[in-house]
C-alpha cells in the first residue's frame, strides 16, 4: 500500500509562490501602519455589506410570515377562503410574481450585495494597501524566526505573551490582549508545512488544536488540523502517533478521502517494523529510519554552530570569559587633539579589545534622529544585497528591512553627523558611502555578514572606486522594546541597541586585508521597530589619516 492519496492535498499548497518582487510591507513597522487605514476600510465594508444584509433578511422574514398568516387562514376553511376571488387571486400572485421577489432575494441577494460593496471597496481602495500573499508569508516567517531565536514556548506565544524583559534593557514581560485563535496557528501551521518544516507544522497544528475545544465559533476545521498533524507526525518518524492522529481523523470524517488509505500505510510501516528486524526486507516503501536521518543532515556542522553561536547571543548569553569582560573599560573619548569636539565629552565603551569595537554613548541627539527618520521615512526601500558574482543588488531572504539613503546635502543636521564621524574617527567621510538608514520592523533582522568585500567579490564597490570598506560606524537611532541586537558571533558579545549610541570598528588590518573576526549579524528584533544608520568608511583617501586616526587612550 503506497501513501498515493495523502500527496493530492499539498499539491496545491506547493504551487503557492514565494517571491519577493512586491513592496514587502512586513519588513518595516513603518508601513504596518499603513495596514491600520486599510482595515478601518474593511470594517465599513463589512459593516455596510451587514446592513444591505440585514435588510434583506428582514425582508425575507416579512414575505415568510405573511405567507405564513394567509396559510393558516386558509387551511382553517381551505373551501371557503377559496371562493373568494381576492383570495384565489393573491394566493396565485404568491406563487408567481411574489415567489420569483423571493427566489432573487435568496439567491443573487447576498452576492449583488457584495460585489457592490466590493466595487465600492475597491473604488475607494485603489490607493489603500492591502498586504500580499508575500507580506504573510513574510509575517509567518518573521514569527517562526523569532519563536526559534528567542526559544519562545508555542502556547505563551499564542497567548500573546512575549517576555521581553529577557531580551531588553526594559525588562518586562509583554502581555498581549489578544491571542490567537485556533485559525491563525493552523496557518502558522500550514506555512510551515509548505515550507517543508515539520517540527513547526507539528507545534503550530496541536496548538491549533488544544484552542479548537475552547471556541465557541470555531476558526479551524478538526479534520483538516488532523490530517496536517498526521502527516507532518509522520514526517517526523512519529508513525504511531500519525496512525493514533489518523483514527481519531476518521472518526469524525469517516468518508475523509485519503485517512484510511493513510491509516492502511501507516499500520503496514508499524507492521513492518515490528515484525522484520531485519534491513533490506522493506520493498519499495519509505523506510521510516532514513526520513530521520535525512532531516538530521540538512546543515553543515560549521554553519550550525555559527547559528547557534548567533542565536545565542541574540538571546544575550554570555559567550565571553569573565577574564575578558572585565578587561573591557569604560571612558572619555581624548579630543585634545581634535579641533572640533574640544569642548564635548563624548563616553566611550569598549566592546572587545582585538579587533578594537567600541560604542559611543549619546552620540546623536533626539531632535537629530527625529528629522534624520522624518527625511528618509517616504524613500525607504526594501534593503538589497549584493550578488558577489555579478555585482547586482538583490533582496535577499536572509536581510529583512528597509533602507534608504541619505546626502550630507539633503539637511544639515545630515552634514552635521557627518562631521561629527568624521571628527571622531579621524577617517574622512569624502570617500564613504552616503549615511544609510535602516528601519527593521518585526522580526526584521540580517545573518552574520562581513562588510568588506572578501577577495572573490571582485565586483563589490568597483562603481564607488574608492575601495573596499575600511570601518564601520553605526548609529543606534532608536531603542528596541525587545531584541535587535548586534552580535559578533566569532568573538562572542553582543551589543544592544541604545537610542543615541554608536558603534564604530575596522573592517580590514592596515594590511588592506580582510578581519574575519568582524563577521557580525542584526537579530531579529522581537518587540518594536529598530532604527539605525550606517556609514562606511572607504580606504581611498585615508592611507595618511589612519596611521594617526582613532587613537583612543585606555
Ligand atoms: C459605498 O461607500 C459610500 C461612502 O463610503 C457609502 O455611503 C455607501 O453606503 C457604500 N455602499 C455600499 C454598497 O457599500
Ligand atoms: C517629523 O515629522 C513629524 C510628523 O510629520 C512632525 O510632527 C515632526 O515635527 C517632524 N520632526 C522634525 C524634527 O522635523
Amino acid at each position: 500500500m503506497k501513501p498515493i492519496h495523502l500527496f493530492y492535498l499539498f499539491i496545491v499548497c506547493f504551487t503557492f509562490e514565494r517571491c519577493c518582487s512586491s513592496e514587502d510591507l512586513y519588513t518595516a513597522l513603518v508601513d504596518l501602519e499603513k495596514l491600520l487605514e486599510t482595515e478601518r476600510q474593511v470594517i465599513n465594508s463589512v459593516d455596510s455589506y451587514l446592513k444591505l444584509e440585514d435588510e434583506r433578511l428582514s425582508q425575507l422574514r416579512f414575505i415568510r410570515d405573511n405567507y405564513m398568516q394567509m396559510h393558516q387562514i386558509a387551511s382553517r376553511d381551505i373551501h371557503s377562503y377559496l371562493a373568494n376571488p381576492v383570495n384565489a387571486y393573491i394566493l396565485v400572485k404568491r406563487l408567481t410574481t411574489d415567489w420569483k421577489t423571493v427566489e432573487s432575494l435568496m439567491t443573487s441577494g447576498p452576492t449583488e450585495i457584495a460585489k457592490a460593496v466590493f466595487n465600492n471597496l475597491t473604488d475607494l481602495s485603489n490607493h489603500e494597501t492591502f498586504p500580499s500573499p508575500e507580506d504573510l508569508s513574510g509575517a509567518v516567517d518573521a514569527l517562526l524566526r523569532l519563536q526559534d531565536t528567542y526559544k519562545l514556548d508555542t502556547s505563551t506565544l499564542a497567548k500573546g505573551k512575549i517576555p521581553a524583559g529577557k531580551y531588553s534593557k526594559t525588562n518586562e514581560f509583554i502581555d498581549n490582549q489578544f491571542e490567537l485563535t485556533a485559525g491563525d496557528c493552523f496557518e502558522l501551521g500550514r506555512h510551515s508545512y509548505i515550507n517543508g518544516d515539520h517540527y513547526h507544522t507539528v507545534l503550530w497544528m496541536q496548538e491549533a488544536i488544544d484552542r479548537l475545544d475552547d471556541e465557541p465559533i470555531k476558526t479551524a476545521n478538526r479534520a483538516d488540523i488532523l490530517e496536517y498533524l498526521a502527516f507532518s507526525n509522520y514526517q517526523q518518524g512519529n508513525i504511531r502517533h500519525a496512525l493514533h492522529l489518523t483514527a481519531e481523523l476518521l472518526e469524525i470524517f469517516p468518508s475523509h478521502p485519503r485517512a484510511s488509505g493513510n491509516k492502511l500505510y501507516y499500520e503496514s510501516l508499524i507492521g513492518k517494523s515490528t515484525s522484520s528486524k531485519k534491513r533490506g526486507d522493506e520493498g519499495d516503501d519509505v523506510p521510516i529510519d532514513e526520513t530521520i536521518s535525512e532531516s538530521a543532515n540538512v546543515f553543515e556542522p560549521r554553519e550550525e554552530s555559527e547559528r547557534e553561536a548567533y542565536e545565542s547571543l541574540c538571546r544575550g548569553e554570555k559567550r565571553i570569559s569573565a577574564r575578558t569582560d572585565s578587561q573591557l573599560k569604560c571612558y572619555y573619548l581624548d579630543t585634545t587633539k581634535k579641533p572640533y569636539l574640544r569642548l564635548s565629552r563624548i563616553k566611550v565603551e569598549e566592546a572587545f579589545k582585538k579587533p578594537k569595537i567600541v560604542v559611543f554613548l549619546d552620540i546623536m541627539s533626539d531632535f537629530e534622529i527625529e528629522v534624520i527618520k522624518n527625511l528618509s521615512t517616504p524613500r525607504l526601500k526594501r534593503a538589497t544585497v549584493q550578488n558577489y558574482k555579478t555585482g547586482d543588488l538583490e533582496v535577499a531572504r536572509y536581510r529583512i528591512s528597509k533602507s534608504a539613503w541619505l546626502k550630507g546635502e539633503d539637511h544639515a543636521v545630515v552634514a552635521r553627523v557627518n562631521q561629527r564621524i568624521e571628527d571622531i574617527t579621524g577617517l574622512t567621510t569624502q570617500t564613504a558611502e552616503e549615511l544609510q538608514v535602516v528601519n527593521y520592523g518585526i522580526g526584521g533582522h540580517y545573518e552574520p555578514h562581513y562588510d568588506f568585500a572578501r577577495r572573490e567579490e571582485k565586483n563589490a564597490f568597483k562603481s564607488l572606486g574608492t575601495g573596499n570598506r575600511i570601518a564601520t560606524w553605526l548609529n543606534y537611532m532608536s531603542d528596541v522594546d525587545a531584541g535587535g541586537a548586534t552580535v559578533f558571533p566569532i568573538l562572542g558579545i553582543t551589543v544592544w541597541p541604545r537610542k543615541g549610541s554608536a558603534a564604530f570598528w575596522y573592517n580590514l588590518y592596515k594590511s588592506g586585508e580582510g578581519d574575519l573576526l568582524t563577521r557580525h549579524a542584526a537579530c531579529p528584533v522581537l518587540v518594536g521597530s529598530k532604527w539605525v544608520s550606517n556609514k562606511w568608511f572607504h580606504e581611498r583617501g585615508q592611507e595618511f589619516l589612519r596611521p594617526c586616526g582613532l587613537k583612543i587612550n585606555s
